[in-house]
């Protein structure tokens, strides 16, 4: 037992078994004990994010921010929000290169990573610590309450949102609760807690099979809506791994996209080691785009990461992959690891890419060209 399972355990004897989105949330943010408040470097043995293979990502991204701000009519100020900065990496990437690279947009831009954890909030501030000195970055535990103008993105953020894991039985949504029992976690079914869990499927026309488990992912919808209320003027980025809901609930997905991951292992075993291994859920992109629409954001285009990258790094066929006086081999190697992200074997078909924007005329992204205009096509 983890001491983090020792104090859930405590709380599911004394007040009866717990949904499967608190667990996940104790799991993943408690603050002693949660998987993400523990020191960043560790989680080098469990995964890594595009961000994490070559600052390329950032570069490409960074264009594509700089054209937002084009087609915002270049305010004085463009807040780039990124929600579960992590540590900092992407953004100290973006910062460095629009100071070198875009220095105009570079004037306009404040940067604010937003970060659940203090240890990983802490960690962005040094990384960023000239461009805070210059007013250009700030990190922060809350989303902005008013974006004026500007962009929301993030990577790998959703997927690490609570969930509530469902079963289809005779015609019937149950939901999956965690019990404790003979000194271990166990699965308990029992009517939905909540009754935003049939709704959810409701608004997506979604009819789950019989036998079928999957997950309700509300706090995505809830934090989609939220962010959409706080642009006044801009977009919404999203990249992350998972699929349209015609995908995620199909009789391909009869066992939900639930996946436990520890030293670079994927297990469905949800309940061991709490707070010592990562939980994520695939994202539901057409729950976005629907809670996004209510609260005034309109699909700009969804693509693969594969596709957004190339059409971004054609246009200087990828000069932005080296640095001045790089070799050969590490122009090589800069080379696969582009590979690695761009490869639809790789990182590239798995990630997809959610643009949305709110008060902005429809004017094509450079990272969606040709790419379809809602999530459904
Ligand atoms: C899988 S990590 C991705 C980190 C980073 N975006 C990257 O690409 O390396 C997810 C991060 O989101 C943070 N996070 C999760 N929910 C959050 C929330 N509601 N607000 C801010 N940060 C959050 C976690 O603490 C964690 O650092």
């Amino acid at each position: 037992m983890t001491p983090l399972a020792e104090l859930l355990a405590d709380r599911i004897r004394r007040f009866g078994p717990i949904t499967f989105a608190d667990f996940m949330r104790e799991c993943l943010y408690h603050p002693v004990h949660g998987y993400y408040s523990k020191a960043e470097f560790k989680r080098f043995a469990d995964y890594y994010t595009s961000a994490d293979v070559h600052p390329i990502f950032a570069r490409l991204l960074a264009r594509q921010f700089a054209e937002m701000w084009e087609t915002l009519g270049r305010p004085e100020e463009f807040t780039l929000v990124e929600g579960g900065a992590g540590a900092g990496r992407f953004a100290s990437q973006v910062l460095d290169f629009c100071e070198a690279k875009l220095p105009v947009f570079y004037d306009a831009l404040r940067y604010v990573a937003v970060e659940r954890s203090a240890a990983r909030r802490e960690q962005a501030t040094v990384c960023s610590k000239r461009h805070a000195a210059a007013g250009h970055f700030a990190s922060s535990a809350e989303v902005p309450a008013h974006i004026v103008a500007g962009c929301f993105f993030s990577n790998e953020l959703v997927d690490a949102l609570p969930v509530h894991r469902v079963l289809m039985e005779s015609g019937a949504l149950k939901e999956t609760f965690v019990g404790f029992r003979d000194g271990k976690f166990v699965d308990t079914l029992a009517p939905v807690s909540t009754c935003a869990i049939s709704e959810y499927f409701a608004a997506q026309n979604i009819t789950l099979h019989d036998s079928q488990h999957t997950e309700a992912g509300l706090e995505a919808c809830d934090w989609i809506s939220e962010i959409g209320r706080r642009l006044g003027r801009g977009y919404v980025l999203t990249i992350d791994y998972g699929h349209p809901a015609s995908d995620l609930f199909d009789e391909h997905h009869m066992r939900g996209t639930l996946l436990a991951y520890q030293n670079h292992r994927a297990s469905e075993d949800f309940y061991s080691a709490p707070g010592e291994q990562d939980l994520t859920a695939h994202v539901n992109f057409t729950a976005l785009e629907l809670w996004g629409k209510r609260s005034g954001l309109e699909t700009a285009g969804f693509t693969s990461q594969t596709a957004c990258l190339l059409a971004l790094g054609q246009g200087n066929e990828f000069a932005d992959l080296y640095d001045e006086g790089q070799t050969e081999a590490e122009h090589t190697k800069a080379r696969l690891q582009l590979k690695m992200l761009i490869h639809p074997e790789g990182m590239g078909e798995r990630f997809q890419v959610l643009a949305q924007r709110k008060g902005v005329c429809a004017s094509p992204l450079t990272g969606l060209a040709g790419m379809s205009p809602s999530i459904s096509g």
